[in-house]
């Protein structure tokens, strides 16, 4: 079910109704023998099956290790997951964040972006500068900083 939700007087986004959308983060384990060329088999899977379901985000990978951020309906996210689960391309799942929001999607034009690590900081610059939901705009603002703390 999709919760809808209309948006009233001085709130940002006055007039538009958003959907709920699901938001799931994850990081896992490339196994043995996964190269930059499964990988890219990867995204051409996701960009084949992701815009059917309303899926977006992005895919990063780096040192081995994947980090992805599934955006859009709840039911297509959670049975997105549940097929990633069962992928032995990966193992060792660990799930950072799960939430259901009314909000607009952080990366609306991607049915799947493949991101370097190294890349990372300059994608999540970019969301941020066209951001036009200020929850958007203040967690990627909070992600800046961490990683900059990390740098
Ligand atoms: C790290 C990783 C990320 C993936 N991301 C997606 C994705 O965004 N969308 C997608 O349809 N499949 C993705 N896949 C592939 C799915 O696990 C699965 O192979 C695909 O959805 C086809 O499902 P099926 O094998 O049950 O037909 C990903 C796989 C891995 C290992």
């Amino acid at each position: 079910m999709t919760a809808i939700l209309d948006l009233h007087g001085d709130e940002p986004g006055f007039g538009l109704a958003l959907p709920a959308l699901y938001n799931l983060v994850y990081c896992s384990r490339a196994t043995p023998g996964v190269d930059d060329a499964t990988v890219q088999r990867i995204v051409a899977t996701a960009r084949r099956w992701n815009p059917e379901y309303g899926v977006t985000g992005i895919l990063v990978f780096g040192s081995g290790i994947f980090f992805q951020w599934l955006e859009g309906p709840r039911d297509n996210v959670t049975a997105l997951m549940s097929r990633l689960r069962s992928d032995s391309r990966h193992d060792s799942i660990v799930l950072l964040s799960e939430v259901e929001e009314v909000r607009e999607r952080m990366f609306p034009d991607w049915d799947m972006e493949l991101v370097t690590s190294d890349h990372i900081r300059d994608v999540l610059q970019d969301a941020l500068d066209s951001a036009t939901d200020a929850q958007n705009a203040k967690a990627l603002s909070v992600l800046l900083t961490e990683l900059d703390a990390a740098l």
